[in-house]
């Protein structure tokens, strides 16, 4: 793929998804569809998509049990979409399970598996004390990082803050996925470990995900074109 930025379609309908698209000249983009439009439309929203050319990332971050996800991972792998994902804090056999039911399908496109290390919304108070894992933010993506390469992910969501060292624990070859982007001058809204996507590409992120930063843009358009500039400053 040419462009590594994939558009995060938080939209309440196909309806106000495809008009988005439409009149920002966005049809064909690299997008990501989240459970807010996929709940919505249902797996009819990847035809859709797949009708306008737009490669996607299928982010639902599935957390269940072994067998649940494994055969929720059988069912998805018939959509053939790039890149699906979990939540690594489901545990080992959650992710071996996961990667058995998307190669369970004999599809001509193999869905790559993402694993979700810790939200780039939370920072380290939050996971000291909400979720009782010690240690700060960067140990712990690592340590979920190599966990999911050890049971099949082929990479994991991170924020670009943890790109690099992934990539050292894992292998230059084991995907980045950052979210929490923000153009220069955007605000953070929820997110926490936010990052430009000029310091998302030097840290070798493989794929950038941005949303409200061009979706409540007022020129759309304008901010999708920004970000790609942003991606290639030197
Ligand atoms: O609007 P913003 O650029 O913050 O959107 C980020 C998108 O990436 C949202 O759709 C969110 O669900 C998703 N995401 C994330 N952090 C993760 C995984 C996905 O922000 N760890």
């Amino acid at each position: 793929m040419n462009q590594p930025i994939y558009l995060a379609l938080d939209f309440p309908t196909w309806a106000v998804t495809e008009n988005f698209l439409m009149i920002n000249q966005l049809q064909g983009v690299p997008v990501k569809v989240g459970m807010e439009l996929f709940y919505h439309e249902g797996p009819s929203i990847i035809e859709k998509l797949k009708e306008n050319n737009h490669p996607i990332f299928l982010d639902l971050k599935l957390h269940d049990i072994p067998t649940t996800v494994k055969r929720a991972m059988q069912n998805i792998a018939s959509l053939e979409v790039d890149l699906v994902n979990v939540h690594a804090l489901g545990g080992s056999k959650m992710i071996e399970y996961a990667k058995e039911g998307l190669l369970s399908t004999n599809g001509s496109k193999q869905t790559k598996l993402i694993a979700v290390t810790i939200l780039t919304s939370m920072e380290q108070t939050m996971m000291n004390h909400d979720l009782n894992i010690e240690g700060n933010v960067l140990e712990q993506t690592g340590r979920l990082a190599y966990l999911s390469k050890q049971h099949g992910a082929d990479g994991v969501v991170c924020s670009a803050h943890e790109s690099t060292s992934i990539k050292e624990k894992c292998g230059q070859d084991f995907l980045t996925v950052t979210p929490g982007i923000r153009l220069e001058n955007s605000s953070k809204d929820d997110q926490k470990r936010v990052a430009t996507p000029k310091f998302a590409r030097e840290q070798k992120a493989d794929y950038l995900v941005i949303g409200r930063s061009i979706t409540r843009a007022k020129n759309p358009k304008a901010a999708y074109q920004q970000a790609l500039r942003e991606l290639k400053t030197k």
